[in-house]
């Protein structure tokens, strides 16, 4: 198996300031999708947990469980219906919506479609956030450079993403998710569409994320992957935690 090089992140956030030491809280969390009014079932029942700052979870649980719901709430794409939620210090129900994009900066999103920009190269989205937050080009080519060395991508980065297999698109998508060094990191189903050799690669970009801090995240369905690397696991089933 290749070695993950070895990573030197001393690149910088796109914005900094302080968050308490909660970096996830639930309490008695619901979510229903629909539109006000309306009926639909509730997807999430009473959720209440707590993730510190730095630290990882698993999240856990069969397909239609909520685990893709539950990552959206926590980064802030749809809010709960009831229950009170707090991420990055920030109580959510509170925060002005005009805080929200702010909170959004500072949440990294793998997705397991990885939602790439076709039309540009793996440089380019890999720099896309450093340049929505306005970085001047200098330092956006150091800090993009430095991110593709870490996840192996240097001799790939003028390709679009078309011209790369599954496993390099799912590398650009977690550079660019951790380019702007977010306090949060989150990954859904990341390894999915990976064979497993570049499963335990992607794990081992996210477990060199959680070492220098960041709290991550990682939905998953990957047993082999969970048994190989322990950590705490939230367990969802039919929208309820069945373990935290
Ligand atoms: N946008 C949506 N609108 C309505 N229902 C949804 C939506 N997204 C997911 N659901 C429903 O929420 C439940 C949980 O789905 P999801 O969070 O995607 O689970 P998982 O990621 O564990 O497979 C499922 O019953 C699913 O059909
Ligand atoms: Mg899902």
């Amino acid at each position: 198996m290749k070695r993950v090089p070895a990573a030197r992140l001393e690149w910088q956030e796109c914005r900094r300031d302080g968050t308490g030491s909660r970096m996830v809280r639930f309490e008695s969390v619901g979510l229903r999708y629909g539109r006000a009014g309306q009926a639909d079932p509730e997807v999430l029942h009473d959720l209440s947990f707590a993730i510190p700052e730095g630290g990882f979870r698993w999240l856990l649980g069969p397909s239609g469980a909520g685990k893709t719901s539950l990552l959206r709430l926590m980064y802030l794409a749809v809010r709960p219906t009831r229950g009170r939620l707090s991420i990055l210090g920030a109580d959510i129900e509170r925060a002005e919506r005009r805080a929200l994009p702010g909170l959004r900066r500072r949440i990294g999103v793998v997705f397991q479609d990885f939602r790439l920009l076709g039309h540009l190269s793996a440089y380019d989205n890999v720099a896309l956030p450093l340049r929505l937050a306005g970085r001047p080009e200098g330092q956006i080519r150091a800090d993009v450079m430095e991110m593709l060395r870490w996840v192996g991508l240097l001799d790939k980065l003028a390709q679009r993403p078309a011209q790369l297999s599954g496993g390099e698109q799912q590398r650009v998508a977690i550079a660019r998710a951790v380019i702007c060094r977010p306090r949060l990191l989150l990954a859904d189903e990341p390894t999915g569409n990976l064979d497993e050799v570049q499963a335990e690669r992607l794990m081992q970009l996210l477990k060199e994320m959680n070492r220098i801090g960041t709290t991550v995240v990682v939905a998953t369905h990957n047993d082999a992957m969970v048994a190989r690397h322990v950590a705490r696991s939230l367990r969802l089933d039919h929208g309820r935690l069945v373990s935290a």
